[in-house]
């Protein structure tokens, strides 16, 4: 079996993009592949509503109960171990994680960020590509290495900046395109696993 573990902060969108991606293309008949788990730094992050709902097993393992980033990522990390997964996938998961941690799980890690990277790293991706002036904006998927939104390019989107954007319409259009190339992504991955699946 190839599980995959989603992390998520808030809404979960991309997770359940995710998820119903792999529900309608039968990712675990032709991949062996399951979403295992689904956790969440914030106990109230609506994407677990969702992932309930759908049979998924969800934990929470809150920063703010630990007194340093170390034991957060340590117990995080036995969270996830606890589902061998061969894939964790950063979905809005919005804390910043550390280098024994990104170790543990690189080149079976991947993220997707709010921009066309390498442009905009960071936070408030949105609003400073309006301020800069950009006519294209997008989103990433990434494998995540210890530097914060570095890695190889999964695959990518682009959305024009409209005239009258503000950082709410320019999200939402990115996040349209996040919805679709966060599952091809992923499946690209499940196919290079079992190439001859199709
Ligand atoms: C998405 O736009 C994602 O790209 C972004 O947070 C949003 C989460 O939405 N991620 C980051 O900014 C990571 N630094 P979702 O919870 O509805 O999937």
């Amino acid at each position: 079996m190839f599980s995959i573990v989603i992390l998520i902060s808030g809404s979960g969108s991309n997770m359940q993009a995710i998820v119903r991606a792999a529900q309608s293309e039968h990712w675990q008949e032709r991949y062996g592949a399951r979403v295992t788990a689904v956790i969440s730094n914030k106990a109230d992050a609506k994407g677990l509503v969702f992932a309930r709902e759908q049979g998924i097993a969800t934990q929470v393992v809150d920063h703010k109960a630990y007194a340093s980033r170390e034991l957060f990522d340590a117990a995080l990390q036995t969270a996830i171990d606890a589902h061998s997964p061969q894939l964790v996938v950063l979905a809005g998961f919005m804390r910043i994680l550390g280098f024994d941690f990104v170790q543990h799980f690189e080149a079976r890690m991947v993220n997707i960020h709010p921009s066309l990277l390498p442009a905009f790293t960071g936070l408030h991706t949105h609003q400073r590509a309006i301020d800069a002036g950009c006519r294209f904006a997008g989103a990433t998927v990434h494998r995540v290495t210890p530097v914060l939104d570095v890695g190889e390019i999964l695959a990518q989107a682009v959305v024009p900046v409209l005239n009258d954007d503000n950082e709410g319409t320019l999200s939402a259009r990115v996040l349209t395109q996040e919805h679709l190339i966060y599952p091809a992504a992923i499946r690209a991955l499940l196919q290079q696993h079992s190439p001859r699946s199709t």
